[in-house]
């Protein structure tokens, strides 16, 4: 039997945090030979329907928990954790872009960075939902000067899930056919989901697909999908947004089965400059996760790819206070 690892997940009474904290202790993550304990946070008003989910992941009997923890502190919820999700923040609503959502959101995240920074894990890796991910995991990472910026990463999965199933859809294969998709960016209404070096079935996907649904179909789809959930359901993803973050996290711990996109601190890389959380093409292996270099940008994607820098650079401009 392994040790168990520690997984705390904030939000944990939320809309996301009902499936993922579930699944998580199903197995989906880190396999079905993984212990965990789960530490779960929350905002003191949310105790209650926090202490109802702890009640219903105890009546599953799961086989891999071994222990629960429900606090209101951060302290608490992140003491020597192996893995945080950090879920929780405000959603957006209809007619809002995620970037709104800043102001209400930094602090949340500014505060559990000094937490992370304070009680985690030295190896604790992290990964920000809560939006705006990629700014909320630059603030987070530069909150906790004591462990590497390389330890906190921001979801970009799910719109990478998102691109695969609407290329595999269009040439008529599976998901599981398509290889190397690559989402640049922001998890924003500029991210860049590219299909320049992607393959459907080992065939380049640009020469299955035509150019016209690439650049006005797939593109803007992949970009608004957020948006357009929350106009048919009347509140953003969370299945698929819990089912990302288990994919983000397992292949982090795991390795991955090929090229993913993840949001990591920009190192340079493509000509993107330090200081934002940017979404690379990476492969993971041994625990780490490492930069696909030397791929061909043209001058399209080149576009694409700045566009989203600067969006980012902008959302960091307005949390420039926040970042210790
Ligand atoms: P939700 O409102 O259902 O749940 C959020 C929970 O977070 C609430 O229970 C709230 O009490 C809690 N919370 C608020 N402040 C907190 C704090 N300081 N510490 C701990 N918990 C706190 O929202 P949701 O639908 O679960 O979404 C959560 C976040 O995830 C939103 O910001 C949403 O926009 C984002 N999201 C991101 C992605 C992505 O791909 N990156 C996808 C879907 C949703
Ligand atoms: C999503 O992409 O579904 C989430 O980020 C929620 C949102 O606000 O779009």
């Amino acid at each position: 039997m392994k040790d168990p690892v520690r997984i705390a997940i904030t939000g944990a009474a939320g809309q996301i945090s009902y499936s993922l904290a579930f699944r998580i202790a199903s197995g989906d993550m880190l396999g079905k030979d993984q212990p965990v304990i789960l530490q779960l946070l929350e905002i003191t008003p949310a105790m209650d329907a926090l202490n109802g989910v702890v009640m219903e992941l105890n009546d599953c009997a799961f086989p891999l928990v071994q222990d629960i923890v429900a606090s209101d502190d951060p302290n608490v919820a992140f003491k020597d954790a192996d893995f945080a999700l950090l879920v929780g923040a405000r959603p957006r609503g209809p007619g809002m872009e995620r970037k709104d959502l800043l102001e209400a959101n930094a602090a949340i995240f500014s505060a559990q960075g000094k937490a992370l920074n304070d009680v985690a894990s030295r190896d604790v890796r992290v990964l920000v939902v809560g939006n705006p991910a990629n700014t909320n995991a630059l603030i987070a990472s530069c909150n906790a000067p004591d462990l590497d910026a390389g330890q906190f990463t921001a979801m970009m999965r799910l719109d990478h899930n998102r691109a695969l199933t609407q290329l595999a859809q269009k040439s008529g294969k599976h998901s599981t056919d398509v290889e190397s998709m690559i989402v640049w960016g922001n998890h924003s209404a500029t991210q860049y989901p590219d299909l320049a070096h992607c393959k459907v079935d080992g065939k380049p996907a640009l020469e299955l697909v035509e150019r016209d649904w690439y650049e006005n179909d797939f593109i803007p789809t992949v970009q608004q999908r957020g948006a357009a959930i929350i106009k048919a359901r009347g509140a953003s993803s969370a299945a698929s947004a819990a089912s990302a973050a288990i994919d983000h996290m397992r292949d982090w711990a795991l390795g991955s089965d090929g090229i993913v996109s993840m949001g990591i601190p920009a190192d340079g890389s493509y000509g993107i400059e330090p200081g934002i959380m940017y979404s690379y093409p990476v492969v993971c292996k041994d625990g780490k996760y490492e930069i696909v270099q030397d791929l061909a940008v043209d001058d399209f994607s080149r576009e694409r790819m700045t566009a989203t820098e600067n969006e980012l650079r902008e959302e960091r401009a307005a949390v420039e206070h926040l970042l210790g």
